[in-house]
């Protein structure tokens, strides 16, 4: 955590260089200058830490809802929320295709406390993914994360190569309404059904899949219509 605070102070005096007003002197703004300072909490490299959520190759509409959220106050996370403050939708649209575009080679997700999951707990994960819990109206998480958990164009991510305690967290904040997405919020309803002992279990699961560094998000049509649950976010990259 200490060396998540200096590298989030290093990140804003080297942010501030680069977002501040440009000057006679300022090189040109470019795209690829904007996405560096971006690189050094999402590289690949850097993704092994416990908690930085890869980004590349994520599909570009969830990407720039997410930027949207942080921007406006739906996600609170200070070091991101600075990081968008002064771009307009059009640049954050820009900067989510651009990495939308970008397959590196992932490594697994770091292991992090997901990987004290014993067996019980991963066969519970295993079983909420594939299967989800009918007695609780839990849905499968393939139904809307794609059978190969690769995430579906345009705007619903994948699940492979998070850090598990990156996903603990995400729960968490959908939990006490700290993430939102547009209404209806499918994963904070999804979320409010789940045990914490499954939430374990489920990221501990999908923290210890490799991801497949050929995988795409898949189409849009290779969901079910309807989805068993709906997603405001899905319309809202649509119209921002
Ligand atoms: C100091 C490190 C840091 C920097 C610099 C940074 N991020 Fe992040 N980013 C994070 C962390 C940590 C999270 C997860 C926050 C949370 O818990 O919601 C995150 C989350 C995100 C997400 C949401 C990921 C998801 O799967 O939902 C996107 C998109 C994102 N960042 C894009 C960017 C872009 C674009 C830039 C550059 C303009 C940037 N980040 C700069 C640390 C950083
Ligand atoms: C009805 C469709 C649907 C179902 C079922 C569903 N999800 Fe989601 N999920 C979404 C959408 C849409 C988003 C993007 C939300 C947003 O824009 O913030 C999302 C986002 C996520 C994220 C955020 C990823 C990131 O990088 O921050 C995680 C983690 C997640 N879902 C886990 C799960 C798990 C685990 C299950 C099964 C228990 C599940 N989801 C079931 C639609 C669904």
């Amino acid at each position: 955590m200490t060396e998540l605070r200096s590298l989030a102070r290093l990140m804003l005096a080297s942010a501030s260089l680069s977002l501040a007003a440009p000057t006679w002197a300022a090189p040109p703004d470019t795209l690829q200058q904007r996405v560096a300072a971006c690189i050094a909490c999402h590289a690949v490299e850097e993704r092994r830490d416990a908690y930085f959520p890869r980004i590349a190759g994520k599909p570009a509409g969830y990407l720039y809802n997410q930027l949207l959220n942080f921007r406006d106050g739906r996600r609170n996370y200070p070091m991101m929320s600075y990081m968008v403050a002064q771009l307009s939708d059009e640049y954050l649209r820009e900067i989510a295709e651009f990495f939308a575009a970008q397959h590196p080679v992932y490594p697994p997700a770091a292991p992090g406390s997901g990987a004290n999951a014993g067996a019980g707990a991963l066969a519970r994960g295993r079983q909420l993914v594939l299967h989800g819990d009918a007695s609780r109206k839990i849905p499968a998480c393939v139904s809307c994360h794609g059978a190969a958990l690769g995430g579906v164009a345009p705007a619903i991510p994948g699940l492979l190569g998070l850090p598990s305690d990156y996903i603990n967290a995400q729960f968490g904040a959908w939990r006490s309404g700290t993430r939102r997405a547009a209404a209806p919020d499918c994963m904070a309803d999804i979320a409010g059904r789940l045990a914490a002992d499954d939430v374990a279990a489920l990221s501990g699961w999908l923290s210890q899949q490799a991801p497949d560094a050929a995988a795409r998000p898949a189409a849009a049509q290779s969901l079910p219509a309807p989805l068993p649950l709906r997603c405001g976010g899905l319309d809202q990259q649509v119209t921002p």
